[in-house]
C-alpha cells in the first residue's frame, strides 16, 4: 500500500520519450523509467505522472491515441508497465497516467468506423457536419493552427478537431462516448494505476448549435490564429462541468484514486479564479493544475495573489502547484537560473502537491532546434516548437547525456557537461541538492503539506512573504524578487530552516535576503 493521496506532497512529470532509452532506439521507454526508479525515490518524490505511452501514430507524440488500453511498442508492452507499477509502489511512489478523453487518433478503430459512412453506428461518436456553402461549418480555429474542420471527401462531411486533423474530437454529447472513456479509466485503475492527469478538458462540451466564435477585435495578427477569436462557443459548453463530474466519479468506485485536470482559464471568458474554482469543485477527488507561473510575470505581489487565489479556489480539494510542463518553455529558460531557483524554492514550500517537470530539478534549459530537428506539428516557428522543452534527460556529461547509447530522437542540450544529475549530486550548491533537501523537508514537516497559507505584508515591495500554520506551529517564507539585497523586519525573531543560499541568516528580527534569495523561517 502506498500513502494516501491526502499525504502525497510531490508529483514528478515524466515525458517518456525523453527520460531514459533502454532498448537502444534513441527514444525513451517504460523500462528506462523503471531503471531510474531509485533516482526518483532518492529525490524524494511521492508520485510520478507519465505522459502518454499508449499505441499511437505519434503525430502528437502520443496525445493521438489509437488504442487506450495498450502500450505503443516504442515504449514497451503492458508487462513492462505492470513491472513499472510494481517497482514504483515498492518504493511508495504513486503512478498517475495521462487520459486523453476529448479526442482520439484518426487511426483509432472508433474513428475508422465513424469515417466509414454516414450510417455507421460510430458516426455520432465524433462531430460530423455538412459544409456551409462549400466552406467549413463555422469559424472555429484549432489550437494546433488553422481551421478546426477537415473535409472527408468520401462521406462529403467535415469532422471537427480542436487540435491536429489527425486528432478528431470525440462527441461527448453521445452518452456512449462517456461510457467508453469511463471504461478506459477503470481498465487502468483496476491494474493499479493511482490517478489520471486528464488532458485538454476545455473542449469536452461545445455549443450544441456550433455557433461561430466571436471575433477578437483586439487581435491584429493572422485571422487564422487562435488569438483571432474569443472562444465562447468552441469550448466550456453547457455540459462542461457535468461531463467532468462523470469522469471523476469513476474514482468513487475505488479507495483512493485522484484526477487532475489540465486546465488553462481564459481571461476573455470572465474571471479566471471563478473558472479555476468551477473546475476544481466538479468532484472532491478531482482538481486542476495551477498554471499561472507560465505567464512569466516576475512581480512578487502578483505572484503572491495568484497563489492565494488558487489556494482559495482549491478549498478542501488538493492543490497541484506547477511551474511548467511538456507544452511550456522550461522555467529556467523563461526566467534564468537564479529566478527559477527562487520560484522552485517557493513551489516546493506550497501546500498540497508540488509538481516538478523532469529535468527542472537540475535546471535543464530549452534547446535551440534546427529545422531538421523540428517535429512538433503544432507550431510553424522553431521558436514555438514545444519539443525544445522535451529533450533528453541529462543524467551525466557523456555524449548522449546517459539517456541513450545511440543518437537520441531530439538533440541533447550543449550544456550537458555543466547541467547533469551526476555532477549536481556531488555539489551542495546545486539546484538538485536544493530540490532534494526541500523534498526531504516536505516529508519531515507536515505543516508544509497540510498547513494553511496566508500572504504576509513584508513592508518591502520586492519581497514576497507567506505564513504557513498548523497546530500552533508557524513557519514563514520570504522570496526576494529583486536582484539586489533586500531587508525585511520580521514580526518575531526566527531561525532559518533552509534558504536558497547557505549564508542567509536572521539577525534578531532583521532578515537580509540576497538578490533572488528565498528562505524558510521557523517562527515558534
Ligand atoms: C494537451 C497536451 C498537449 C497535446 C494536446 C492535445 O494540451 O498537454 O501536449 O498536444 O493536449 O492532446
Amino acid at each position: 500500500m502506498t500513502k494516501a493521496w491526502r499525504d502525497v506532497g510531490s508529483l514528478y512529470q515524466i515525458y517518456p520519450r525523453s527520460f531514459r532509452d533502454l532498448n537502444g532506439d534513441g527514444v525513451g521507454d517504460l523500462n528506462g523509467i523503471t531503471l531510474k526508479m531509485d533516482y526518483l525515490s532518492d529525490l524524494g518524490v511521492d508520485a510520478i505522472w507519465i505522459s502518454p505511452f499508449f499505441t499511437s501514430p505519434m503525430t502528437d507524440f502520443g496525445y493521438d491515441v489509437a488504442d487506450y488500453q495498450n502500450v505503443d511498442p516504442v515504449f514497451g508492452g503492458l508487462d513492462d508497465f505492470r513491472m513499472l507499477l510494481d517497482e514504483a509502489h515498492a518504493r511508495d511512489i504513486k503512478v498517475m497516467i495521462d487520459l486523453v478523453p476529448c479526442h482520439t487518433s484518426d487511426q483509432h478503430p472508433w474513428f475508422v468506423e465513424s469515417r466509414s459512412g454516414r450510417g455507421n453506428p460510430k458516426r455520432d461518436w465524433y462531430v460530423w457536419r455538412d459544409g456551409n456553402d462549400g466552406h467549413e461549418p463555422n469559424n472555429w480555429i484549432s489550437l494546433a493552427g488553422g481551421k478546426s474542420w477537415t473535409f472527408d471527401a468520401d462521406s462529403g462531411q467535415y469532422y471537427l478537431h480542436s487540435f491536429l486533423p489527425t486528432q478528431p474530437d470525440l462527441n461527448w454529447d453521445n452518452p456512449e462516448v462517456c461510457l467508453a472513456i469511463k471504461d478506459v479509466v477503470r481498465f487502468w485503475f483496476d491494474m493499479g494505476v493511482d490517478g489520471m492527469r486528464v488532458d485538454a478538458i476545455w473542449g469536452i462540451s461545445k455549443d450544441p448549435e456550433l455557433r461561430d466564435d466571436t471575433v477578437n477585435y483586439d487581435f491584429h495578427g493572422d485571422s487564422n490564429s487562435y488569438g483571432a477569436y474569443i472562444h465562447d462557443h468552441c469550448k466550456h459548453g453547457p455540459h462542461f462541468q457535468e461531463y467532468l463530474h462523470e469522469l471523476a466519479s469513476v474514482c468513487d468506485e475505488y479507495d483512493d484514486k485522484q484526477m487532475v485536470f489540465e486546465f488553462y482559464p481564459d481571461e476573455r471568458l470572465g474571471d479566471i479564479w471563478q473558472q479555476y474554482h468551477d473546475v476544481i469543485h466538479v468532484h472532491p477527488k478531482a482538481t486542476a493544475f495551477f498554471m499561472e507561473h507560465r505567464q512569466n510575470d516576475w512581480h512578487g505581489e502578483h505572484t503572491g495573489w495568484n497563489i492565494m487565489n488558487y489556494v482559495k479556489a482549491a478549498g478542501e480539494n488538493i492543490p497541484f502547484f506547477c511551474l511548467g510542463n511538456h507544452d511550456q518553455p522550461r522555467v529556467t529558460s523563461r526566467l534564468g537560473l537564479p529566478r527559477s531557483r527562487a520560484l522552485q524554492f517557493l513551489n516546493l514550500l506550497c501546500p498540497g502537491v508540488s509538481v516538478m517537470y523532469y529535468g527542472d530539478e537540475i535546471g535543464m534549459e530549452d534547446v535551440d532546434l534546427t529545422q531538421h530537428d523540428a517535429q512538433d506539428g503544432f507550431h510553424h516557428s522553431l521558436q514555438d516548437d514545444r519539443n525544445r522543452a522535451r529533450t533528453p534527460m541529462q543524467w551525466n556529461s557523456s555524449r548522449y547525456a546517459g539517456f541513450a547509447n545511440v543518437l537520441p530522437w531530439l538533440p541533447v542540450h550543449s550544456n550537458r557537461k555543466q547541467v547533469n544529475v551526476a555532477k549536481e549530486t556531488k555539489d551542495p550548491s546545486s539546484l538538485l541538492w536544493l530540490c532534494r533537501k526541500l523534498l526531504e523537508l516536505r516529508h519531515e514537516l507536515p505543516i508544509l503539506r497540510y498547513g494553511s497559507m496566508e500572504k504576509l505584508d513584508t513592508g518591502n515591495g520586492f519581497v514576497l512573504g507567506f505564513r504557513r500554520q498548523l497546530d500552533g506551529r508557524q513557519l514563514q517564507i520570504y522570496i526576494n524578487f529583486a536582484d539586489s539585497v533586500q531587508t525585511v523586519w520580521l514580526p518575531n525573531s526566527g531561525r532559518v530552516i533552509i534558504g536558497t543560499n547557505p549564508d542567509i541568516r536572521v539577525d534578531g528580527d532583521v532578515l537580509q535576503l540576497p538578490g533572488y534569495g528565498g528562505v524558510l523561517i521557523d517562527i515558534t
